[in-house]
């Protein structure tokens, strides 16, 4: 198992924390998290296990670079560290601060059909109130104005699926060509040809194959192989069943997103078969 090393180990083998060159920025609920799991899978990449949260939270970011390394997994030098913070891509200071850092680092984003985030992060938050025994709206009173009947477009769920816009506060400071997109609603069900594009975004010799890829009916997801012995699916929380929503509102959710769905395929040369 990577990412545990004893003192012994780090002496011997010339372990080293390592900043990451490549992060995944987001997005949330795009499958942040099997992706980062299916990336760690490669011999050659190491993953922060938690979410660091150190470009986004202004308390985090204060401590500064030396605080951000030493949270960083041991590695061989090598190998190259990632991590995830989906909060990154849409909080205003992060890509100025990520270019401060290193300009040249590689970012990634995962998405989903825009409609289906929204839900799925609804869903999320959600599941936390009930947690807490709370009460909490419908999805559609959240997402439609009851004034004016269309989309609340101050409903952060809304806002975050439209990626056009984060993205273009990120095209400030980085080139296109430093970002890769990757269909997070493929990475669902034919998860290996995604994961190709990566290694070839990533300069890594193709390592991941089919054997470390496993479909688990019961589950209803790819599950990982690392070797003969050691295998895993995503925690429970990752593949949530979405309540039902009222068509006419999803039809009106992805007549909102079209224009800036347009604009992102645009901008990112990658198209989607979204509504
Ligand atoms: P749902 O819960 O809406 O199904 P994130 O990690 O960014 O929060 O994304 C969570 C989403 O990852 C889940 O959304 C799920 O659909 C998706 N996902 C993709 N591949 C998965 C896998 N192999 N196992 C579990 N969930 C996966």
């Amino acid at each position: 198992r990577k990412g545990n090393a004893t003192k012994e180990q780090i002496r011997l083998h010339n372990l080293v924390q390592q900043l990451p060159r490549a992060i995944i920025i987001g997005v949330r609920k795009g499958g942040t998290r099997a992706l980062l799991e299916m990336l760690n899978l490669h011999p050659a990449v190491v993953k922060a296990s938690q979410e660091i949260h150190f470009f986004d939270n202004d308390q985090n970011y204060a401590r500064g670079i030396d605080w951000y390394r030493e949270k960083m997994p041991f590695s061989f030098p090598h190998q190259i560290t990632i991590e995830k913070s989906p909060a990154y891509f849409i909080t205003e200071e992060v890509p100025e601060r990520i270019f401060k850092m290193n300009s040249s680092i590689k970012l990634l984003i995962i998405v989903r059909e825009p409609t289906t985030r929204a839900v799925s992060d609804y869903t999320q938050v959600l599941e936390g109130k009930e947690r807490k025994n709370k009460t909490y709206h419908k999805f559609e009173k959240l997402a439609i104005d009851s004034n004016t009947c269309e989309v609340n477009t101050k409903y952060k769920a809304v806002r975050t699926s439209i990626y056009t816009k984060h993205l273009e506060r990120w095209l400030k400071y980085f080139p296109v060509e430093q970002f890769h997109i990757v269909d997070g609603d493929r990475l669902i069900t034919d998860p290996l040809p995604e994961l190709q594009l990566v290694e070839r975004f990533l300069n890594l010799p193709s390592r991941i194959s089919q054997y470390n890829l496993y479909f688990n009916a019961t589950r209803g997801f790819y599950c990982l192989r690392f070797n003969i012995v050691f295998n895993k699916c995503l925690a429970g929380s990752k593949g949530r069943i979405h309540p039902e929503v009222d068509p006419s509102v999803v039809t009106k959710l992805q007549k909102f997103f079209h224009p800036f769905n347009q604009k992102f395929y645009q901008i990112t040369g990658r198209t989607f078969s979204w509504p």
